[in-house]
């Protein structure tokens, strides 16, 4: 692509502007002034303008905090959807990253990359996800043990992998899992006696949800944050 189409479309500047910017002196490439719009740039070069580094508008990640009542779905004939907290302009190919129950709330993740959806998804990763759990009563100890060290489900056949159980206080505990299968919380602790009266994820791998962010508020994703599920 030549310097000034790709100057314009990763800017806002018009085509006329970025020429503009471009021949006087504006915009670095790997380092060093380029006066020449035609130059051609192949995706690997660090382009800048006026300091900043310029990238093209390209695959986009998401965090969402998902409020109560709506359902990880990109369509459905019921219930609003994640997707409709979303301006309609940024809805196309905007896919979820794992779901939640509809009255699960807390941290969703969303992108338009289907190689990083599949790799945060992928159960070969464990990917480890932490959830608030609101429970009725104290857990006992027992209940503790047996949600750490796997147990089994309803109707399946293979124990729950090993997780982690963090008191927080009487009433609360955070319970990490590094699988996801169908209401795994919910059927966790029901499988202990207990059960779930709020469910709430706080994280997935190293991304937590920022507290700024109100119920039906999402953010981007910083780069850090992106390059979690980066290839392996
Ligand atoms: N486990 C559940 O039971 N529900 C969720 O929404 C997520 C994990």
């Amino acid at each position: 692509m030549r310097l000034d189409n790709f100057v314009a479309s990763s800017s806002g500047l018009t085509r006329k502007e970025a020429k503009r910017a471009i021949q006087g002196g504006d915009v670095f490439v790997d380092g060093e002034p380029c006066q020449r719009a035609a130059t051609q740039i192949r995706g690997h070069e660090q382009v800048s303008l006026a300091g900043q580094l310029l990238n093209l508008p390209g695959e986009r990640y998401y965090m969402l905090h998902k409020p109560a009542g709506v359902v990880s779905a990109t369509e459905d004939p019921e219930h609003a959807t994640v997707l409709s907290l979303f301006p309609a302009d940024m809805r196309p190919g905007l896919r979820i990253v794992g779901r939640l129950d509809r009255d699960t709330t807390g941290l969703l993740l969303l992108t338009t990359d289907g190689h990083w959806l599949h790799r945060a998804t992928s159960p070969r990763r464990q990917c480890p996800k932490v959830y608030q759990v609101t429970l009725p009563e104290p857990l006992a100890e027992k209940a503790i043990q047996q949600l750490e060290s796997g147990l089994m489900l309803k109707g399946e056949d293979k124990p729950t992998r090993p997780a982690k159980v963090t008191v927080m206080d009487t009433h609360c505990i955070h319970l990490t899992l590094t699988e996801g299968r169908y209401h795994q919380v919910k059927r966790m602790l029901a499988a202990v006696g207990s059960h779930v009266e709020r469910l709430h994820r706080v994280q997935v791998g190293d991304i937590v949800l920022d507290p700024a962010l109100a119920p039906g508020d999402y953010r981007p994703l910083t780069a850090q944050e992106v390059s979690q599920f980066a290839e392996d």
